[in-house]
């Protein structure tokens, strides 16, 4: 999705809105540029449909200020073109513009600016925005003044960064919906919609709340309201590694980022478990014992493989804690006017902490005075903020559009609470100390399946050349199938159904077939005879089974097993999981896709 970088200081600006934008490559973009600034009066604007790559050999070497912003574009108003992409421009070439979010009055805006002389050179929403603080510069008028004049005529979600050729100490942004994170350095000052373009530079950062906006000198900055109230805002420290946002040496992040998880699995474990007491430590819920065990209901929020990694948290907390507990796609939620309950605890899951639909949910459940928690890995992020507490997955910045290694921990965080909730329950102490076993084996049988990955490879670049493939999974195992199948779509660009093993024969046996292949998972558990019986069905009608299992079937049931170490009923869809993944990748390689950057598609949704 659109990503946004700025610098104002000492040094040519052009460099690190270059190199800013190369890091935000991974949220998925079509276009890209960058204006930049310094001797008043002077605005240099580059921009071009494609990649960071391409910019950076469009931009002339005499392309210099010290005062720049920078854009990567992911299209919703008008086609990629050089044209569309930003930074957006006024009639003079005086303001510069670049916008993450929608502007959804852009068309009456686009209208009473033309009426009043504009004139439009892109489809853009985004562009309105240069126009209107245009309209309000003018002699002695302060660029802070002019953008909080403008975006009081504008209704929709935005993070800017505007630039005026007039002003050129300084950079105007502003957040509404979308983030903003300032980036503090030694006389200079840097600017991004996502630390990972500024980690190198600074680890002092400040995240803009909404409705605020900053101006940023090279010196400092200051933050105000939309009505012009100051406001003091406290740096803080990113934690996360440079070293997180290179390949160190995979050929993709994706696969460096599945073979993390041994240790991003230890770090969300990291100080939450008790042995003593047979239960897990969560600082950060912000509900003591007596609180929790007033909770009746628990209702998860996500989207995508959030979501399925919701479904998989509320089966365990139903396991474990007994609560019933539901998972529900965070963008159909807020749509549909929610029955909020005091004494329902609702848990927004969200790697990014930025996804539109998911903040949104949030926001609708605190409006109705509902309690949320959020299970989120970056630090900061506008979703954690807003919740009342909630579990860090600490999983470290994950980079690949497709979520692995949050996924992961995302589930390992859900196993913390539901053994927290159930331990204040009704679960016993020897129950407790088998999911702690359980969870502190979890990294080394995660290795132990990874070493495996070359017979996965294989049966990826086999199983690739289907026409499709389904993945079928029996209560524990249906959410593990869901994932499964959304990981292959996404990267390799096959189509894959998942549906429950019970109701296959209701419909979708149907479509089976030798070029439909179908992927089971058959763990070892109370349902492993119902699953077996599911594989002689799909056997009987010539189709192809490659199953997930603790014990290799029958060779009349299944083509093909990739074997994973048994783990505890309730936390084996977690080890299930990884070869899937690992299947994606490889037949995502077989195919020669875009692994990291699938089309289509962008790592954090920030809009609606
Ligand atoms: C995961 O592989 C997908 N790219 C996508 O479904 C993602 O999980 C979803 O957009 C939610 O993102 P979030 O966790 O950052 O909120």
């Amino acid at each position: 999705m659109c990503g946004i970088v700025a610098y104002i200081g000492p040094k040519d600006a052009t460099a690190f809105l270059l190199e800013g934008l190369q890091r935000l490559e991974y949220r998925g973009y079509d276009s890209a540029g960058v204006a930049v600034t310094g001797k008043p009066g002077t605005l240099k604007v580059c921009k071009t449909k494609g990649r960071v790559a391409d910019l950076a050999a469009a931009v002339p070497a005499r392309f210099k200020g010290t005062t720049g912003i920078g854009h990567t574009r992911w299209a919703t108003h008008g086609e990629p073109s050089d044209a569309n992409a930003h930074p957006h421009l006024d009639n003079s070439e005086r303001i510069a513009v670049v916008h993450n979010g929608i502007i959804e009055n852009a068309d009456a805006l686009r209208d009473r600016l033309t009426a009043e002389g504009a004139v439009f050179r892109s489809e853009t929403d985004t562009e309105v925005l240069a126009h209107l603080v245009a309209a309000h510069v003018g002699e002695g008028v302060e660029l802070e003044d002019a953008v909080r004049a403008a975006l009081g005529h504008v209704v929709g979600t935005y993070g800017i960064a505007v630039v005026d050729a007039a002003q050129p100490d300084r950079i105007v942004v502003a957040r509404n919906g979308s983030p903003i994170v300032l980036g503090l350095g030694e006389k200079e000052m840097f600017v991004a919609s996502d630390v990972a373009a500024l980690v190198r530079y600074t680890r002092q950062v400040v995240h803009l709340e909404d409705g605020e906006l900053a101006t940023v000198r090279a010196d400092g900055f200051t933050t105000f309201t939309e009505d012009a109230r100051t406001v003091t805002r406290q740096p803080s420290t990113v934690d996360w590694e440079i070293a997180s946002y290179d390949t160190a040496g995979y050929e993709h992040f994706l696969l460096k980022e599945i073979h993390e998880q041994p240790a991003s699995v230890e770090r969300t474990l990291s100080g939450r478990l008790d042995e003593r007491f047979a239960t897990a430590h969560l600082g950060g819920l912000n509900l003591d014992a007596r609180e929790l065990r007033e909770i009746r209901r628990v209702k998860i929020l996500g989207c995508g493989s959030a979501y399925y990694a919701g479904e998989m948290g509320a089966q365990l907390i139903e396991e474990l804690a007994r609560i019933p507990a539901h998972s529900e796609p965070a963008s159909e939620f807020r749509y549909r006017n929610p029955v909020i309950e005091a004494d329902t605890l609702y848990v927004a899951v969200s790697q990014s902490g930025e996804t539109y639909d998911t903040l949104a949910a949030v926001q609708e459940i605190k409006r109705k005075g509902g309690r949320v928690l959020g299970v989120v890995n970056t630090v900061g992020s506008a979703i954690a903020r807003e919740c009342d507490g909630g579990i860090y997955l600490h999983a470290g910045p994950e980079i690949s559009v497709a979520s692995t290694k949050a996924f992961t921990s995302t589930v390992i965080a859900f196993a913390l609470l539901a053994l927290h909730f159930g331990r204040i329950h009704d679960l016993s102490p020897a129950d407790g100390r088998r999911i702690v076993a359980g969870l502190k084996a979890l990294p080394d049988q995660i290795r132990e399946i990874l070493a495996g990955e070359d017979k996965i490879a294989e049966l990826a670049a086999e199983y690739a050349q289907s026409e499709g493939m389904m993945f079928i999974g029996r209560v524990r195992g249906f959410p593990v199938a869901r994932e499964g199948a959304q990981k292959l779509k996404e990267i390799s660009y096959v189509h894959a159904e998942a549906y429950p093993a019970s109701e296959l024969k209701h419909g979708p046996l149907a479509l089976i077939n030798p070029d439909l292949p179908t992927v089971a998972l058959v763990p070892d558990d109370e349902l492993l005879d119902k699953n077996l019986t599911t594989l002689g069905e799909i056997k009987a009608r010539a189709g192809r089974v490659l199953a997930i299992a603790h014990r290799a079937p029958d060779a009349k049931l299944a083509d093909h097993a990739i074997l994973v170490p048994r783990s505890e009923p309730e936390l084996d869809p977690l080890l299930l999981n990884i070869p899937l993944q690992l299947l994606a990748y490889h037949a995502a390689v077989a195919l020669k896709r875009d692994v990291d950057k699938p089309r289509n598609l962008a790592k954090s949704v920030t809009v609606e």
